[in-house]
């Protein structure tokens, strides 16, 4: 009997050891836990067994259950330990961060075409001793045609049709109305730019859009002379597009200047020879200009037997076209990441 139960011990142990060894998981670990040492477990159904046992035979039969058990036991703690320790390391392993690896860059953009050119005129301007001013984008009427000039029914108003607000209130069609509101607060002299949007109901193609901007300049002050106009706007150009670039004043209209003209810049692609850029004509038109309308004066409490001045008006998107060489006024306001990424 006693030798029959260590046999059969003995061979339960045999089998445990090789489960165990033969564990590669923690749950097949358990598994084998159960079989052997659960309630119903193999070890534990010997014990169930006892009863059979000779009494006397019974504590040595229990030492060497108990003797087992231990092994077991010990071996299933062993396993669940290295288990473990591999799971831990392979899990290391995986998530393992390389911290000498550049970080992923953020991306922050950067400045649009437009605020390029503008940043770069404003500079100009500021260094010849301007002021930047703001005005509304949403204007009164009063402003926007009124004090410049244009009367309820000047043709002007048709060409810069635009959105109403009411028959008083307008979306502003031109920077134009800064210059009243700046001369009304009677600060003299006046040297100041004006950078901001504009609308007119206008469709949209390659060189039209809705909402544009523009930059407005304005110049009060006691013995101004087109002379004056002309040798700011030549330096403007020449700073903007390069020494070499010439300046020619063409004869134009304007409500709220007397004489008014444009501007044009010779090519700066060909130097003036005509080019595919300039439409063979070797100059490209850039901008509008003029001496204060002295109506214009009288209607923002400025006396025009005192006083004399300049204004100017440019198109941001126009210069900015120009000048990155950009055919299609679009591309501008798409936010596409391929385009903007290239200045
Ligand atoms: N406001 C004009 C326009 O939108 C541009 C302009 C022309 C502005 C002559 C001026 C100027 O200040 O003197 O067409």
């Amino acid at each position: 009997m006693n030798e029959n139960m260590k046999d059969r011990l003995q061979s339960i142990l045999d089998e445990a050891m090789q489960s165990i060894q033969q564990s590669d998981a923690l749950d097949k670990l358990n598994d084998v836990r159960v079989s052997f040492l659960g309630k119903k477990g193999k070890l534990t159904s010997v014990l169930k067994g006892m009863k059979d046992v000779a009494a006397e035979e019974r504590p040595i039969v229990g030492q060497m259950v108990n003797d087992a058990r231990q092994t077991i036991e010990q071996h299933l703690e062993e396993t669940k330990k290295r288990l473990e320790k591999a799971i831990r390391e392979r899990q290391m392993e995986e998530e393992t961060i390389d911290v000498t690896l550049p970080a992923r860059r953020a991306s922050v953009g950067h400045r649009h075409p437009n605020t390029i050119a503008l940043e770069e005129m404003e500079r100009i301007f500021i260094g010849m001793g301007y002021e930047v001013v703001e005005g509304p984008e949403i204007e009164y009427d009063l402003y926007n045609f009124e004090k410049l000039n244009i009367p309820a029914n000047h043709p002007a108003k048709d060409e810069q049709d635009t959105f109403y607000i009411n028959k008083d209130i307008v979306l502003r069609t031109q920077t134009s109305p800064v210059q009243a509101r700046v001369m009304e607060q009677g600060k003299l002299p006046i040297r100041m730019i004006s950078p901001g949007r504009v609308f007119r109901s206008d469709e949209v193609d390659a060189t039209h859009s809705p909402s544009f901007h523009q930059i407005e300049g304005l110049v009060v002050d006691k013995n101004i002379t087109f002379a004056d106009l002309k040798g700011t706007l030549e330096q403007f150009a020449k700073e903007l597009f390069g020494p070499e670039t010439k300046t020619k004043f063409r004869p134009h209209h304007f409500p709220f200047t007397e004489p008014s003209a444009e501007v044009d810049v010779s090519c700066f692609k060909c130097g003036g020879k005509g080019c595919r850029f300039c439409k063979g004509s070797g100059w490209i038109e850039i901008l509008g200009c003029g001496m204060v309308h002295p109506h214009v004066f009288e209607m923002c409490g400025i006396d025009p037997e005192v006083y004399t001045g300049f204004a100017f008006g440019v198109g941001l998107e126009r210069i900015a076209l120009l000048k990155y060489e950009i055919d299609d006024m679009r591309l501008l306001y798409e936010n596409d990441d391929r385009f903007l990424k290239q200045f």
